[in-house]
């Protein structure tokens, strides 16, 4: 992409334009490591080398976050009483205005997609796409193994909407914990889907989104980023 180079590195979020102007007369601004006093100078992103007072600026449109969200926190990007995910992020990501791929409920922790890219959002929450999102469950009650998995199998018809849910799977650990994958997104559907056979979420977790896998290492509120190339749905 061709871009100045004070936009290029103002987007980044290094500093404003009017600052960059000041400080690439004073030499802070190399391009392919030659001084470029001229911030007005075109730059292409896929071949110049731009460094900012030392600093390489690794141009990118899209940011791809994969945050564990903790329990309290709204997956929005504004809320008028509580934190939203969007609180969570460092300066240097939140400049790219990203927004939670889907939602998950206040209470529900671990995997959330964060990006700017609207493309990809549309694709993985389309309902034709039916990607897979896998979570574990602690419940109230015990487990009915054989007539949990007869009805998540058939479907189950959640009001007001009207719907019947597509075929779920269940995956027991213990009397009271499972693993249940889901290929849509209904509004609290899973705690409605237990609430159905008679049980009662405890405790949600996101643990794969697609492709994606929930790491162990992340803790809740923290995030890494990852490539678009590493998300395949
Ligand atoms: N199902 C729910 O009930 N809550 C979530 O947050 C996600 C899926």
């Amino acid at each position: 992409m061709k871009i100045r180079v004070d936009k290029l590195i103002a987007n980044m979020g290094f500093a404003t334009r009017s600052e960059i102007k000041k400080a690439s007369k004073k030499g802070a601004v190399l391009v392919n490591d030659e001084v470029e006093k001229n911030s007005g100078r075109i730059v292409d992103t896929d071949t110049d080398r731009v460094s900012y007072f030392g600093e390489l600026i690794e141009y990118r449109e899209f940011i791809y976050l994969l945050m564990n969200k903790p329990k309290g926190v709204i997956s929005a990007t504004e809320d008028f009483f509580d934190k939203t995910v969007i609180d969570l992020l460092l300066e240097e990501h939140a400049i790219f205005n990203p927004f939670p791929v889907g939602r998950l409920d206040k209470d529900t922790t671990g995997l959330l997609l964060i990006t700017n890219d609207g493309e990809l959002n549309h694709r993985l929450t389309s309902p034709k796409k039916e990607v897979p999102k896998t979570y574990k469950v602690s419940l109230a009650h015990d487990i009915e193994e054989e007539n949990y998995n007869l009805t998540f199998e058939k479907g189950i018809k959640l009001m007001p909407e009207n719907i019947i849910t597509k075929p779920a799977t269940m995956e027991v650990i213990d009397s009271r914990h499972c693993y249940l994958t889901i290929k849509e997104g209904k509004y609290h559907q899973v705690k409605r889907m237990f609430e159905k056979v008679g049980n009662k979420v405890m405790e949600l977790e996101r643990v794969s989104f697609g492709n994606l896998k929930l790491p162990d290492d992340l803790s809740q509120g923290e995030y890494i980023e990852i490539r678009k190339e590493d998300i395949v749905n």
